[in-house]
């Protein structure tokens, strides 16, 4: 008989199960190697599902120095395996963030990812100030917001803008700090490099597309935003490619693949392609266990690829 009470699904072992293969990320242990992708997860909800310390990393929706309400009117539109958004990094800032989600996810014992979000340097800096003491295990800068010290387009678009950010960051904090990196440019090797030289501990890899849907009663688009970013299965083979090309130019730069995962399999994809460890975006917004499930996927596919396990046990990739 199951004594779990959490553990509602019949015949699995979802919620007692015992890593086997951990990984180790830019020096951090991650006892298995599946996150949450930022956005995508809320504690508060997800809590009443599975204990999310489960997990190789928790990370966080992007946190910014005051609350930002994100985008008005209709922000989401659904479409053949992918999901569009145009949220707006709406969150509570980052005072709310070190009083509240962080902590509640360091009493369970979770390994943390602080999502970090900024429309300026200075918004940036002044959120990774708040996070330099915490106790966030590592932060993770999203280059892809809007921003005005780079005149409007994502910082992580323009390799000067970018290395002239991460330089400053890296001054602040000892903190491992993961860059992550937006698909929305011609070669995503020149932010990557970018980045690792201004001295990113670790690169994330992809955020999500541009892209946008018609409503053929209006003529008009869907998202009053007209454009968001594209998620979901429909991106995986874009996120496999870029991993791929940076993980060939970068080849000893701690990688974690993001796009489009929403089982073991697909995860082993990532692996393959040189990534480090992976985080599961968009499967979890209508499934909320799937990072865990697609977690205790990949141990068993591991076992089968003992040599692939065993380097990323040791803080090394397949390629
Ligand atoms: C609703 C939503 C909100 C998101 N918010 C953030 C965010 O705050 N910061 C960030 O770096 N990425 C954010 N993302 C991007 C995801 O973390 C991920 O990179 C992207 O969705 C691709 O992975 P997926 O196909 O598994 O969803 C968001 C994605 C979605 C769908």
């Amino acid at each position: 008989m199951n004594d779990n009470a959490t553990n509602t699904v019949p015949g699995t072992d979802l919620y007692d199960h015992e890593w086997k293969h951990p990984t180790l990320v830019a020096g951090v242990p991650w006892k298995n190697p599946v996150g949450t992708a930022s956005g995508t997860f809320q504690y508060a909800a997800v809590r009443w599902f599975y204990d999310v310390s489960r997990l190789g990393a928790v990370t966080t929706k992007g946190v910014s120095p005051v609350p930002w309400e994100g985008n008005p009117g209709v922000r989401t539109a659904e479409g053949p395996a992918s999901n569009i958004n145009a949220v707006g990094l709406q969150n509570p800032g980052v005072d709310h963030y070190l009083v509240d989600d962080l902590p509640k996810l360091k009493e369970i014992g979770a390994n943390v990812v602080a999502n970090v979000a900024g429309h300026s340097d200075d918004d940036y800096a002044e959120v990774v100030a708040k996070l330099a003491d915490s106790p966030a295990d590592m932060l993770e800068i999203n280059v892809s917001c809007p921003n005005v010290s780079a005149g409007g387009m994502s910082v992580g678009t323009d390799p000067v803008a970018l290395s002239r950010l991460i330089t400053r960051l890296r001054g602040m904090t000892d903190k491992p700090m993961i860059v992550k990196l937006t698909p929305n440019v011609t070669d995503i090797t020149v932010p990557a490099r970018a980045a690792a030289e201004a001295g990113a501990d670790a690169l994330s890899l992809i955020n999500t597309i541009v892209g946008m849907r018609i409503d053929t009663r209006t003529g008009r688009p869907v998202i009053d935003h007209v454009t968001g970013g594209v998620s979901g299965p429909a991106v995986l083979p874009i996120g496999l490619a870029r991993v791929w090309q940076v993980r060939t130019a970068l080849p000893d730069i701690p990688i974690i693949g993001i796009g489009g995962i929403d089982s073991g399999e697909k995860a082993l994809e990532y692996l393959y392609a040189g990534a480090n460890a992976v985080e599961v975006g968009a499967a979890a917004l209508f499934d909320p266990i799937a990072p865990l499930r697609v977690a205790r996927e990949l141990d068993d596919l591991l076992d089968e690829r003992p040599e692939l396990a065993a380097r990323l046990a040791a803080g090394e990739t397949w390629r």
